[in-house]
């Protein structure tokens, strides 16, 4: 079962909310990294509303958040154009192709003519300062946003706003260097008059304990006096860090060349894609009547938690019920052996593992539910047989 604590989400909001406040911008959430709707009611008048990658998350950010709707995506087609224009806010686009193909459009709808709809493009300052070429969209060639080069010379008519998006966990100082980057390439862009928006994107790890928000607070402020602009900040990851986990039961263990293997009702590849594919190891903690003092972000009522750690005597090798070979988790030390039954709690686990999750070899979908601030359990939707073949077909 998936777990997301209200407490935990809104500790999260309120500092964003402090952020934008003190910056003088506006913050909405990325859906892509969350957007398990039913939790949005309680930290919704935090932020400004979300920012969607498409059709649909924007038609979620329209009916569930019902505020200011941001869309971008790679490419549109003509039909997903057309019902955007209906309701988002502002529309970005990634390629002067693109724009160039929807403007005619979108400049005779009534809402962009009454100035109700705002569009943009996304542009590529080719300056990364990530460390994974994965998560870099400035890497020679990238198909995310335009450079300035492709730029020069090109019929802007229309468009109001600039987007980049660069970060990926990353601090404010990637910021500043991103934001010289910016000024070189397109401050003249940015202050003329044409130009009233500027979307900094996401990747901002904002809620962190470290991240330095004073320095987003004087950067923000800075662009908006420079340019005469209104910043928008887009986070999905600094919403959800630390708010929810997955729980998982043990369903097997044995031994195999002298490793100790555990099979869990969760899969990896099927539930925690990211675990493969960023890669990262989760941090798990295994409920017992011993605790090791460090605490998951959801505590149910009457369990303790003792984490597992990198070497010890009960050494497992965590795996899923499915068919793929490397359908597995890690391995993870424990402080006793781990018996049928026994329940494991993966930390962190609400934002891009929820919206990521699949039903390969129809293991069974794990329910989802919230942690009231009282500490009770709502469970929001169990999965059925039904839930499975009716996506198929
Ligand atoms: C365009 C855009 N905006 C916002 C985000 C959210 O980023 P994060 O969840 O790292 O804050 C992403 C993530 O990939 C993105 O591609």
């Amino acid at each position: 079962m998936f777990i997301v604590s209200i407490a935990a989400l809104k500790k999260n909001t309120a500092i964003l909310r402090e952020v934008k406040e003190a910056a003088g911008c506006h913050l909405v959430l990325a859906l892509k990294g969350f957007s398990c709707w039913k939790a949005f009611p309680y930290f919704r008048d935090d932020l400004d509303g979300c920012c969607a990658s498409g059709l649909w998350e924007a038609q979620l950010a329209r009916d569930y958040f019902q505020k200011h709707v941001i869309t971008y995506s790679p490419a549109y087609d003509g039909a997903d154009v057309e019902k955007l224009c209906e309701f988002t806010d502002h529309l970005d686009f990634n390629s002067l192709t693109q724009w160039f193909r929807f403007r005619e459009m979108v400049m005779a709808h009534p809402r962009f003519k009454s100035g109700e709809l705002l569009c943009g493009l996304r542009v590529n300052p080719e300056c990364s300062t990530g460390e994974t070429a994965l998560y870099d969209p400035c890497v020679a060639g990238s198909r995310l946003g335009i450079t300035a080069e492709q730029l020069a010379g090109a019929d802007l008519t229309g468009l109001s706003g600039l987007h980049f998006h660069t970060l990926c966990e990353q601090n404010s100082d990637d910021l500043e260097k991103t934001l010289l980057a910016v000024e070189e390439k397109f401050g003249h862009l940015l202050r003329s008059s044409q130009f009233t928006y500027l979307n900094m994107g996401g990747g901002h790890w904002i809620t962190k304990p470290f991240y330095d928000r004073q320095r987003l607070v004087r950067l923000v402020r800075e662009a908006q006096e420079k340019y005469g602009v209104e910043v928008w900040l887009e986070p999905g990851e600094a919403v959800a860090i630390h708010t929810g986990v997955l729980r998982a039961e043990v369903m097997d263990v044995f031994e195999s060349a002298g490793h100790r293997l555990a099979i869990l009702s969760i899969s990896a590849t099927g539930h925690m894609p990211d675990v493969m594919e960023m890669p990262y190891r989760p941090d798990v903690f295994l409920v017992d009547s011993a605790h090791s003092g460090e605490r998951p972000a959801v505590m149910l009522e009457g369990e303790n938690y003792h984490r597992a750690g990198e070497r010890g005597e009960w050494t497992y090798r965590l795996g899923g019920p499915t068919c793929l070979a490397g359908d597995v988790v890690g391995d993870f030390s424990f402080h006793r052996e781990l018996k049928i039954g026994d329940i494991l709690v993966f930390d962190d686990m609400a934002h891009y593992t929820m919206v990521k999750t699949t039903t390969f070899n129809g293991v069974k979908h794990p329910a989802i539910a919230l942690q009231h601030e009282d500490g009770k359990i709502e469970v929001l939707r169990e999965f059925s047989y039904a839930d499975f073949r009716d996506r198929l077909s």
